[in-house]
């Protein structure tokens, strides 16, 4: 994060109360209770979980220990002994409870005329028959199946019908190239590949299916691939092995019933793949019981759901955030989720504004890069609409910035509605710090605090504890029930990650601070982690799809400050000699990481450069990167420099810029 911001964070001493009106049917009404929940949640850490799984999940077979755990190996077992299902708990619980009438998700597709509304029972029918079709076509509990789907029901259908009959899903985000989804069902050995035809976005029709036929082509594993009609898109099709989805469910003998399959709480339930500081994306795994827990809990206190409440989270299901609040926690609940297929700026910059209205949406929980663009063409768009419906306003995926924080308060929630501000990652499963928004007072810029049971602490890099106002390490003392168990297939790399440095802790990746109150600010990835509009691209998978190209030598990535995208992505480039540096080839090489990767990784800028800032051991100096892409002209500005081989490579850089971008 630029210096820039973090200062203006630094400044920021505004304090928001939590609104009166609300607060006495509020789950946490108070500091005092949250204060209380807290200690009890560390004093009696097993009791406080185990209460919690108790009241948010039906366990077939109750666990007979709630914590089994060392972080150090690390080996964490949450609620063993337990046996249960997810898809139960996501539907069957609450059709005998009253609510199958009840819309699970309403669907607003991007032509506003497209809109389905699921009820309980109606997603019941279609996880069970969905779940059979998988089982037709070999699918076992424990296989793997890769979802590449936009954001159309069929998606939680698919995810709801394989942790049935427990199946793992990998959902690969549509906006993933073919060389990304290949490395991704590689890796994990997906059996079979569920997909559409194609995407329809900002009022065109993206294919998709070609993007799986491409990728196929090196996937022994992959038997059969399902395909949803969205489009009515041409596809080519592949005899014996593409199958229609819709000619699937309407087969006459597929039953609306199927068996939940007893799974163990350490079972896992799905593999979900981020970028890390190195090498090839991780397929971060999360298990049964406990991320099941973790999600309902979370969603019902951050968000404060009630029964009647319309919920909206405009995250992508391809993202942790869809898995955990579009699909599982607000389902686990039984509450109604809104699951939107379109974009925030078409047909116009008041789409989310109207549907708000449209459903009469009581919580909305959003990015800050989608504030940071709605905010920017101008707030006459939010006030064509009745928001009054609105009662919590969330924000997660990277810091919000003050003013973004203060345009959302004011415009959307009327100078009064509560932001929770979400700290948490793909790792940890579910929200770990957050304002609880009847209890909470705020600060602009601050996740405020962490939820009960989250023992968030900041370490020195010797690992002792930070002073308050110190920044350092953001770590998690205790095992919580929400967090990652493995990363698939590679538990070296799982330890190395997260558990190593800080012997005893989960250590997050992010740098942060804690106030003298106790509030936590967030300052951004420690490592060689990029947050681009609040998704995660690791700097090593751009430098190795630049790097692959014929005409690159060699290449860095850092990433930039940019007003909207929060960060965007600076590559510097090393052609081989016999390649010309032109504007084809740049335009080449941006084409190429949106082939290799998909359109959220092709670089905002790239300079090509004659030689990168090394150390004599080799090592490229990102620190001087950073500051030059950031804009730095000034020897000054670069710290010690005296490591470097060659300083003259500075100016070089430096000039370069200004002759790319005229700053
Ligand atoms: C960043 C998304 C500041 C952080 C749920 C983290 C945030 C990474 C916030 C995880 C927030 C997420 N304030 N930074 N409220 N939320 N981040 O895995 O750097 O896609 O490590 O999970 O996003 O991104 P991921």
């Amino acid at each position: 994060m630029s210096q820039a911001r973090i200062e203006s964070m630094m400044d920021e001493k505004r304090l928001f109360e939590p609104p009166m009106e609300g607060r006495n049917s509020a789950r946490v009404t108070s500091m005092e209770e949250y204060e209380a929940l807290y200690r009890r949640s560390m004093d009696d850490n097993e009791g406080f979980w185990a209460e919690r799984a108790n009241e948010l999940v039906e366990w077939f077979t109750p666990f007979t220990k709630v914590l089994d755990a060392d972080m150090e190996t690390p080996s964490i077992k949450w609620f063993v002994g337990g046996q249960l299902n997810v898809a139960y708990n996501c539907l069957d619980k609450h059709i005998a409870n009253g609510r199958r009438n009840k819309a699970a998700i309403i669907w607003q597709g991007e032509p506003d005329e497209d809109v389905k509304v699921y009820t309980y029972q109606m997603l019941y029918d279609e996880v069970c028959k969905f779940a059979n079709v998988l089982k037709a076509q070999g699918v076992h509990k424990g296989d793997r199946v890769a979802l590449y789907m936009p954001m159309i029901p069929e998606l939680a259908i698919a995810m709801l019908a394989c942790v049935r009959i427990g199946a793992v899903h990998s959902i690969v985000f549509a906006g993933f190239s073919a060389v990304s989804l290949q490395n991704r069902i590689q890796d994990c050995e997906a059996k079979v590949v569920v997909t559409s035809d194609a995407v329809i976005r900002a009022g065109r029709s993206i294919p998709l299916k070609k993007n799986v036929d491409e990728a196929l082509r090196l996937c022994p594993s992959v038997h059969k691939v399902v395909v949803v009609n969205r489009a009515n898109a041409a596809v080519e099709w592949q005899e014996g092995r593409d199958l229609w989805w819709h000619e699937l469910m309407k087969a006459p003998d597929l039953k609306a019933s199927c068996p939940c399959e007893p799974m163990d709480s350490e079972d896992p339930l799905f593999i979900l793949y981020t970028s890390g500081s190195t090498g090839k994306p991780k397929g971060v795994v999360h298990t049964t019981g406990g991320y099941l827990t973790y999600a309902a809990h979370t969603t019902q206190w951050v968000f404060d759901v009630k029964d009647s409440d319309v919920y909206w989270c405009t995250a992508d299901v391809g993202w942790i955030t869809g898995h955990s609040y579009i699909v599982y926690g607000p389902l686990a609940l039984g509450a109604t989720s809104l699951m939107f297929e379109g974009v925030p700026s078409y047909p116009g910059p008041d789409r989310f504004w109207q549907v708000v209205e449209k459903f009469r949406v009581n919580i909305f929980y959003t990015a800050p890069t989608v504030i940071r663009a709605l905010m920017r063409e101008g707030a006459e768009w939010t006030q064509k609409h009745d928001l009054s419906s609105l009662r919590v306003l969330g924000s997660v995926g990277e810091p919000i910035n003050p003013e973004a924080w203060m345009w959302y308060h004011e415009n959307i929630g009327g100078g009064k509605l509560p932001i929770v501000d979400t700290w948490w990652q793909t790792e940890t499963g579910g929200i770990m710090i957050s304002a609880l928004p009847y209890a909470t007072p705020l600060k602009p810029g601050s996740a405020t605090r962490p939820l009960p049971g989250v023992d968030a602490r900041i370490v020195r890099p010797d690992g002792t504890d930070a002073e308050p106002n110190e920044g350092g390490h953001l770590v998690i003392r205790r095992p919580w029930p929400g967090m990652l168990r493995g990363v698939f297939g590679d538990p070296a790399r799982y330890k190395s990650t997260y558990f190593e440095r800080f012997p005893g802790c989960y250590e997050a990746g992010d740098g942060a601070r804690v106030d003298s109150d106790g509030y936590f600010w967030i300052m951004g990835r420690l490592d060689d982690v990029i947050n681009v509009s609040g998704h995660r691209m690791g700097t090593a998978e751009i430098e190795s799809a630049l790097v692959s190209h014929p005409a690159v030598a060699e290449a860095a990535v850092v990433g930039m400050p940019h007003a909207i995208k929060g960060e965007a992505i600076y590559a510097y480039v090393t052609l081989n000699a016999d390649a010309d540096e032109t504007e084809e080839l740049r335009a080449e090489l941006r084409t190429w990481v949106r082939k290799e990767i998909g359109p959220i990784a092709s670089p905002e800028v790239l300079q090509f450069a004659d030689g990168l800032p090394k150390t004599r051991s080799g090592k490229i100096m990102r620190r001087i990167l950073r500051k030059i892409a950031g804009g730095s002209t000034s020897t000054s500005d670069f710290g010690d420099t005296s490591t470097l081989a060659d300083p003259g490579v500075i100016s070089d850089l430096i000039e370069g810029k200004m002759d790319l971008t005229g700053r």
